[in-house]
């Protein structure tokens, strides 16, 4: 049987938020933003660990209690320059702490994607479990997209049809996560390293509200639908 694993990259600055403050400790629902992805992780059963990959030099973890998620919870010091290096350095010294084997699974999730749900987990792992690749969370493109040319004017409309917007967590194997990552370079996703391989990863039907928070006004919306789900 595969075992699942997750692994949350939070190495980057953040620096579209415009705050000083990485942008997975910014403050939501009363929690640094991580947080909340870390819970929902943690508390399903299937997922037997959740490896958190930091920036070496990060000195913000520490500043915050993390001892309710007691071993569950795992912190590796190698993030790197970009997100596929956090995530594939994270792989690397994952498989040092604990075996994982070639086709265990691992549900690559944004620090930076804190109103993934429960059942939007339990979907993907059940669609996804006997998946010969492995797939993502996505959603179907709901507005009209404009290509632009650099005075910001419309140079055409781009049709929709059949394009998806990637989510996270993003769900491969092991040894083809690690083997995509080690042959891609200028990507920012981990489907994408497996698409480059030749492989067709499946998408799973998601909603919006598991959107990645990017500018500030993102964090007001993500904490309406925090405290929405509490009082539900
Ligand atoms: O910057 P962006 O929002 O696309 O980052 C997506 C995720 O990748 C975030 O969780 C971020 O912390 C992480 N990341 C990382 N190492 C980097 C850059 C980004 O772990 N060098």
């Amino acid at each position: 049987m595969s075992k699942f694993f997750a692994l949350i990259p939070a190495a980057g600055s953040g620096s579209r938020m415009g705050n000083e403050l990485p942008k997975q400790y910014l403050s939501l629902a009363n929690k640094p933003m991580i947080y909340h992805a870390v819970k929902t992780l943690c508390q399903m059963q299937q997922i037997m660990r959740v490896f958190i990959v930091l920036a070496p030099s990060d000195n913000d973890w520490l500043n915050y209690d993390w001892s309710e998620f007691t071993e569950k919870l795992i912190v590796l010091n190698c993030g790197g320059a970009t997100r596929a290096d956090s995530v594939l350095n994270g792989l690397a010294a994952a498989q040092s702490e604990l075996t994982i084997d070639a086709n265990d699974w691992i549900l690559v999730h944004d620090a930076a994607r804190p109103c993934l749900s429960s059942s939007q987990l339990e979907k993907l792992i059940d669609e996804l479990s006997d998946d010969e690749v492995g797939g993502l969370l996505a959603t179907p493109v709901a507005d009209t997209l404009k290509r632009s040319n650099a005075n910001t004017r419309i140079k055409h409309t781009e049709s929709r049809d059949d394009l998806w917007q990637a989510q996270t967590p993003q769900m491969f194997r092991y040894a083809l996560l690690s083997k995509a990552l080690t042959n891609t370079t200028n990507i920012t996703d981990d489907a994408s390293a497996v698409e480059a391989l030749g492989l067709q990863p499946k998408l799973v039907h998601s909603d919006a509200y598991n959107f990645k928070v990017t500018y500030p006004q993102d964090l007001a919306l993500a904490e309406l639908i925090l405290k929405q789900r509490k009082t539900q």
